[in-house]
């Protein structure tokens, strides 16, 4: 009998196989149809918005490119990304602590930043713990694919944020979509489908990300108690921008915090650094901490980062003035943009601005042509919003001035209609096939 011996197959000998050349090929078809509409926009003397390099700290401005531009991208909301105190405390704890956790808190020990951070948000919450992911993302995928699984439900909002609705897919659980903050068609869904299931959640965010509006968190609450759920609220947004003090939602409606079971914030906006974090009970805090695999088995938050989110918090509450500046401005913006006639959708005037478009070709247009004059201003287009809801989102900070909405906004009304025309024309030129 032969000996078989193992010999790497030679070109000549290989057998074509289906999957030929599949297994290293990233062109999946979302980064196609980008390169599509990246292509589609070259031809019309659009560039690529994507992955600018900011040379400074983006604040109300920033340097691109080596040119000063009025800045609506970032989500600093009080402006105090960069602020010395910071600074200051991040360079004290690097020289002590270096700049990295090292390994998972449940196994290589953690540092004194994560447990006063934690503290810190638990007291601003009154509840009884915390607990901080190092990514906001992680934190809502990790916390609802872990504590739900497949005899569960649950609920979230049609524009809740990626990470709560891959967390929802983690989970198992039967997950159901109800209307954007539409707490009737919430209603019928807890009807029809809330008592076949075990235990339940519903998933809200605090401030949308998308149409700048607050949701009923009233209603939600008692919803929740009717049919016996759990309640997150993502407070991404809202953290820093609602409430007299910028204590989000709860604030706003001086509701108590202990109708809602899961506080969650990520940390990168307000907060000016990264991570997430879920306050809540003891119990549920001590759950995810020993089971939750977005924490054990990820890397602790730097303590530089710690100290940096902490400060945050600090100059938030010591400042509130901050906030009160953040929704003037945001307030101000609504209304001048209401005055010259552009669609601000469902906003409400706090930090997420909406200028609805209505065409994606036609919001990424926009976006260039801003971006020629100075203005850097992201558009947000299908598969993010539904198509025919493109939108130009601009993102406001305590640090805006006046002069800065409108200079923004009058470029909108001119670029506007320009913007439509050109897509019009590339649209007829294609429709009657010429290139
Ligand atoms: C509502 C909401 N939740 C969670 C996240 C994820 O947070 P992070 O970007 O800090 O990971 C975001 C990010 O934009 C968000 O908008």
């Amino acid at each position: 009998m032969m000996k078989k011996t193992f010999s790497p197959v030679s070109a000549e000998t290989a057998q074509p196989s289906e999957h030929d050349g599949q297994a290293a090929d990233f062109r999946a078809r979302s980064k196609l149809s980008f390169d599509r509409l990246v292509e589609m926009g070259r031809k019309m003397g659009m560039e690529n918005p994507l992955f600018v390099c900011h040379e400074r700290a983006a604040k109300a401005t920033s340097l691109i490119n080596g040119r000063e531009y009025l800045n609506f991208a970032t989500y600093d909301y009080l402006g105090i990304n960069a602020h010395p105190e910071i600074t200051d405390v991040v360079t004290e704890v690097a020289r002590r602590f270096g700049t990295s956790c090292g390994a998972s808190r449940l196994v290589g020990g953690e540092r004194p930043q994560h447990r006063e951070l934690e503290k810190s948000f638990a007291n601003l919450y009154g509840v009884e713990d915390c607990i901080v992911y190092v990514s906001g993302h992680a934190a809502n995928v990790s916390t609802l694919g872990f504590l739900f699984n497949t005899r569960d439900v649950i609920f979230h909002d049609a524009l809740a944020h990626n990470s709560l609705v891959q967390g929802a897919r983690l989970s198992g659980a039967s997950r159901y979509s109800y209307v954007h903050n539409n707490c009737d068609d919430l209603e019928e869904k807890l009807k029809a489908h809330r008592s076949a299931r075990k235990r339940a959640v519903i998933v809200t965010e605090g401030l949308f990300s998308m149409d700048g509006n607050i949701p009923d968190l009233p209603r939600l609450i008692a919803l929740k108690k009717k049919y016996d759920c759990m309640l997150l609220v993502d407070e991404a947004h809202s953290l820093g921008v609602l409430g007299k003090t910028g204590r989000g939602v709860r604030e706003y409606y001086g509701i108590e915090a202990a109708e809602v079971d899961m506080w969650m914030s990520t940390l990168s906006k307000a907060m000016c650094g990264c991570g997430g974090f879920i306050a809540g009970s003891r119990e549920l805090v001590e759950y995810l901490k020993h089971g939750s695999p977005g924490f054990v088995f990820s890397v602790g938050m730097p303590p530089v980062i710690a100290a940096a989110c902490r400060k945050a918090l600090e100059i938030m509450l010591r400042e509130p003035e901050r906030v009160r500046r953040l929704q003037r401005i945001s307030k101000y913006f609504l209304e001048y943009a209401g005055g010259i006639g552009l669609d601000t959708g469902a906003a409400q005037g706090y930090a997420v601005l909406p200028i609805l478009v209505g065409d994606s070709m036609v919001a990424g247009f926009l976006s260039t042509a801003l971006f020629r004059r100075g203005i850097y201003v992201m558009p947000v287009t299908f598969p993010a919003v539904q198509e025919g809801t493109a939108r130009l989102r601009f993102f406001l900070s305590a640090v805006h001035e006046e002069e800065h909405v409108r200079e923004a906004l009058d470029a909108v009304v001119e670029e506007l209609p320009k913007a439509q025309a050109v897509v019009e024309q590339y649209r007829r030129e294609h429709e009657n096939g010429h290139q």
